[in-house]
């Protein structure tokens, strides 16, 4: 039969050990050393990690993301199983509010900040950067109504630039969307305004004209931007006690040493939003600049059925802050400790059990072993090859005398034989699968 050469679905990427040449995505390294940093980031803070489904029913997304937004419209995944209609989660907050109401975690006004890390799926136009499936590391805190909170998880953010090392190629902008109140009036007014100017728009823009107005003002349409710089703006809008929130965050941000730039076009591709909302851009990624977006949303929950929970939270595009991590020189080399040489019949007879041995015991020590055979000679070349820090050798005498015999091959240091017994002890400082 002639074979099937079947090749992965488009703008879906293969992680692979070395770098991913076709999508540019750096190798799974590098995605090992930002899921440790996340990992400690999280305990720092006292965020606990949740895991939703990636399938689910497709009105949880349109109900909480907004039937007029990008993603309903255009990008969801979306299938019947029998006759439900499920989608491939387009991103993480819709989930983890379903799951927190559907588990109780908001009963009796409780305290959550969680956090997740895995897969989304949206149906966009693959490019540098942009991905049908790309995967999120999001946070969301339910229960704290004041701008400590919001202003907390944007220094965390900023902490974690700084882990990994790109720190000065990140900008954060912010805005206030003000309330659902404030939001409508001000809806009503773009409509106003755009209807006069209804034949200039684009089709998409007139598509939202009268659904969800406030999309215009996101259009990257070179020919409106004149439009759109002359349209009402949401500050003029908002009411005090929003400004107020604003006003404090902002503050927060002074007091925490954290720069942002005011963006009073900043609205967001979703309608959960309020209050505080933010980006966190960059200039060295091309036009996918956004690696991180935010904010609070202090209806979802409500909307979704559960109790009032004011929240917010926030997602990055681990592929993007990857790929900003290598344009900043940023790397994770696997690194090997030690390589296994087994010279003469009767200890290459015996490799395998050696390694096994000197893996249990020294359970972070990466061994790589030859399984080849070939001279002393030869299997030192490959020692040297592999990047391993150290040879450990093994030959008659060695298997005899129950030793070992350890060659440094990365410093100007003599080799020695130690007991098989010593060798945890020895072993110790030569582990270490990361650099960084
Ligand atoms: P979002 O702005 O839709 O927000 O996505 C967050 C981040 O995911 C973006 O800034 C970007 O880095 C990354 N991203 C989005 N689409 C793609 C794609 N096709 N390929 C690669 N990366 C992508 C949310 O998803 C909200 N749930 C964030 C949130 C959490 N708000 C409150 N809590």
């Amino acid at each position: 039969m002639k074979a099937l050469k079947v090749q992965a679905t488009k703008g879906m990427a293969d992680i692979l050990p070395d770098s991913a040449e076709k999508h540019k995505l750096p190798a799974i390294s590098l995605w090992h050393f930002l899921e440790k940093i996340v990992r400690e980031l999280m305990a720092n803070y006292v965020y606990e990690e949740i895991r939703f489904p990636i399938l689910e029913n497709t009105a949880l997304f349109t109900r909480s993301l907004g039937e007029v937004t990008d993603i309903v419209e255009k990008e969801m995944y979306t299938f019947l199983d029998g006759n439900v209609s499920v989608t491939l989660r387009p991103e993480g907050t819709a989930s983890c509010v379903r799951a927190c109401i559907e588990n109780g975690l908001l009963r009796n006004q409780q305290l959550q900040r969680l956090w997740y890390l895995g897969p989304m799926f949206r149906h966009e136009q693959p490019q540098y950067g942009r991905y049908r499936q790309f995967y999120q590391f999001g946070v969301e805190a339910f229960g704290l109504s004041g701008p400590e909170i919001d202003a907390e998880q944007i220094v965390m953010l900023a902490n974690l630039w700084n882990k990994l090392g790109i720190g000065a190629a990140t900008t954060l902008e912010v805005n206030n969307l003000g309330c659902q109140q404030a939001r409508a009036i001000f809806k009503q007014d773009l409509i106003k305004y755009f209807a006069k100017y209804k034949d200039q728009l684009d089709e998409d823009c007139n598509k939202r004209l009268y659904k969800n107005p406030l999309r215009i003002l996101d259009s990257k349409n070179p020919k409106l931007q004149e439009l759109i710089a002359n349209a009402p703006v949401l500050t003029n809008y908002l009411k005090d006690e929003d400004k107020q929130h604003f006003d404090k965050f902002l503050a927060k941000l002074v007091d925490l040493q954290v720069p942002y730039r005011i963006n009073n076009r900043l609205i967001r591709g979703l309608d959960y939003y309020n209050r505080t909302v933010y980006e966190w851009v960059t200039d060295k990624l091309g036009a996918q600049a956004a690696i991180c977006a935010g904010g609070r949303y202090d209806s979802l929950a409500e909307q979704l059925g559960g109790p009032n929970t004011p929240a917010v939270g926030f997602a990055m595009g681990v592929e993007r802050v990857l790929l900003l991590m290598q344009t900043q020189g940023v790397v994770a080399k696997k690194k090997l400790d030690g390589y296994l040489i087994c010279a003469g019949d009767a200890a290459v007879e015996r490799s395998l059990v050696l390694a096994a041995k000197i893996r249990s015991l020294c359970p972070n020590f990466a061994l790589a072993m030859n399984y080849e055979g070939g001279s002393f000679k030869s299997q030192f070349k490959k020692a040297d090859k592999s990047g391993a820090k150290i040879a450990l050798v093994i030959g008659d005498d060695e298997l005899v005398n129950n030793t070992i015999t350890i060659k440094f091959l990365r410093e100007e240091q003599a080799q020695k034989t130690i007991l098989f017994t010593q060798l945890q002890q020895i072993l110790g400082g030569y582990c270490g699968n990361l650099s960084n």
